[in-house]
């Protein structure tokens, strides 16, 4: 395997020295010239010409400022940069996160019964699917009412504890599949170390009624255990103080049966994954257990073959079809030559009011890297800064930046045909509003234009919309478990194609490391009864020292 692994990161030369990579910075220049009116003027069916369609979702990627040519070039970059083999290393289990030496094999847990991937000698796939079948019956207990608390009464209110991804995904899945949602049920979301959090969510529940999920890979993230630790009192606080009732109230989703069983949960309340899935790719393992409760298992199996299908377009499809290489190469353009600094997702849809978030860990926490796999320096920018917010909302907030400010915003539009509230002419107006912004962006209003209104002189720059702002619309029937599988899967690969150009690891996170040890140094100075002698910076030393004063 070591040679394996040498291979996958020495068979690629230097990003700035592939010859895609030289001759886009030379089209680049030729690029900074064009404007979206002429390239659509010059083109009347490039409209529906830069389009591509997979697996139900539809992809409009003619408001970008590229040609046949750029695109061209784009695929060769993604060639040379072996993307196809490196796509092959990932499904296949090889073990692609070099500085963690683990399998990168977040496409395992969707892959069919019969598949077979294996890593270290074992096929994972049953491993999968058992992990499954013990969270659809466990799911069908409590959703039938036949599990139990710990006093009799009926389990009404599901409270996942976790952060980072053992939080976003299941948050942003549980609004985004709301509208498919066992409405008895009650859901919340813990996740922060601020105590509010904690308050707030369970102020108005009964502790006679209540799940609590506690949810992490490690089960030693400092957050996660204060708040379990925090969960444990309240219910035993509750529930007359008997320990008992702790194996009726708690569950738990790790890959640490050690640190579970530690806490108190028995094993056989555990549902397990496995150092091959990543934190943030982990939202359809048994880290969905609560989507899974929401939605019922065969919703969730819905969502899992979603996943599936884009997974299987992302191996197989032509580049020049595959839309999760047409989403990051188009984003490496504007990063890599046009020095854009972010990406807005813009989903018109409220039930994807989470998925900005859940993308933010997604996109930045994998590829906001400095490193290549050799770990040189490297000589360009990596991951872009992904924001948003659902429309039209955000179109009365911060859309005069990305339509007049001085920053070039690449922005992925994401709509339905159809919505799941019918209400009047709300939806039609909800996708004209889609359509306008991305229009606008990319055509504008010239001076002219203004002008021909009967603007006075002085007022016209104000008025004007210099237009060429890129975009990508993404559209789709209905957002479905299958569709938001195929949703998430598209950016997922969209990062791992991102990663493969910039030629650095994905799937390792040791930028939030610093931050954490750090914290543990301070706390105990926070606590400590006498006063710690303190060895930071004078800042750290000064605002520890004020917290101390006034926390008295
Ligand atoms: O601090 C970052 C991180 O490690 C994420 O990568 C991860 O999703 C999150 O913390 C939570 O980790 P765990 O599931 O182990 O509690």
């Amino acid at each position: 395997m070591a040679r394996a692994e040498k291979k996958i990161v020495i068979n690629v030369k230097p990003l700035t020295s592939l010859k895609a990579w030289k001759d886009l910075k030379a089209h680049a220049r030729e690029a900074a010239k064009w404007n979206l009116r002429t390239l659509f003027a010059d083109d009347p069916k490039r409209g529906e010409r830069f389009t591509a369609e997979a697996v139900g979702l539809f992809l409009d990627y003619s408001k970008n400022r590229v040609t046949d040519e750029t695109l061209k070039i784009l695929f060769a970059l993604a060639e040379e940069s072996k993307l196809r083999e490196r796509t092959h290393a990932m499904f296949s289990g090889q073990k692609i996160n070099i500085t963690e030496k683990r399998a990168v094999l977040h496409v395992a847990l969707r892959a069919p019964k019969g598949a077979s991937i294996v890593v270290d000698g074992e096929n994972v796939v049953p491993k999968v699917h058992e992990v499954l079948d013990r969270m659809s019956a466990f799911s069908d207990r409590v959703r039938s009412g036949e599990w139990k608390g710990h006093t009799g009464k009926r389990i009404k209110n599901v409270v996942n504890i976790g952060i980072g991804g053992s939080d976003l995904g299941p948050v942003m899945a549980y609004e985004a599949l709301k509208h498919y949602s066992d409405r008895a049920l009650t859901f919340r979301f813990v996740s922060n170390v601020d105590s509010t959090d904690f308050a707030e969510a369970v102020q108005d529940l009964d502790a006679a009624e209540t799940l609590f999920i506690v949810s992490s890979k490690t089960f030693t993230t400092l957050e996660t255990m204060t708040n379990a630790h925090t969960a444990r009192s309240w219910l035993l606080e509750r529930l007359g103080g008997d320990e008992s009732s702790i194996a009726r109230h708690f569950v738990a989703v790790s890959t640490n049966a050690g640190e579970v069983t530690k806490f108190g949960i028995d094993t056989a309340n555990m549902f397990g994954f496995w150092d091959w899935v990543g934190g943030r790719y982990s939202m359809d393992s048994a880290i969905g257990l609560s989507t899974m409760l929401a939605i019922g298992p065969d919703g969730f199996r819905a969502m899992l073959d979603g996943f599936h299908q884009m997974d299987e377009h992302f191996r197989t499809a032509p580049l020049e079809k595959n839309l999760p290489v047409l989403l990051a190469l188009l984003s490496v353009w504007y990063t890599d030559f046009f020095d854009a600094q972010t990406i807005a997702i813009l989903p018109y849809e409220q039930y994807l009011k989470r998925f900005p978030a859940y993308l933010q860990q997604l996109t930045m926490e994998s590829n906001g890297k400095h490193v290549t796999l050799k770990g040189k320096e490297v000589r360009y920018n990596t991951s872009p800064i992904y924001w948003g917010e659902p429309g039209t909302n955000g179109q009365h907030s911060f859309y005069q930046l990305i339509h007049q400010g001085t920053r070039l915003i690449p922005c992925d539009f994401i709509g339905f045909y159809k919505t799941l509230n019918p209400l009047g002419a709300h939806h039609d107006i909800l996708l004209a509003n889609v359509f306008a912004q991305a229009e606008a962006l990319a055509f504008g209003k010239t001076a002219e234009q203004v002008n021909a209104e009967g603007t006075p002189d002085w007022l016209v720059p104000h008025r004007v919309f210099e237009g060429n702002r890129p975009s990508n619309t993404i559209l789709a029937e209905e957002l479905t478990p299958a569709v938001l599988g195929k949703l998430i899967a598209l950016y997922e690969h969209c990062v791992f194609t991102q990663g493969v150009v910039w030629q650095i690891n994905s799937f390792d996170q040791w930028g939030v490391e610093l931050g954490k040890a750090l914290a543990q140094k301070i706390i105990p100075e926070l606590e400590s009864a006498s006063e710690p002698q303190l060895a930071h910076d004078s800042s750290t030393n000064h605002l520890i020292g004020l917290y101390r004063k006034h926390k008295k």
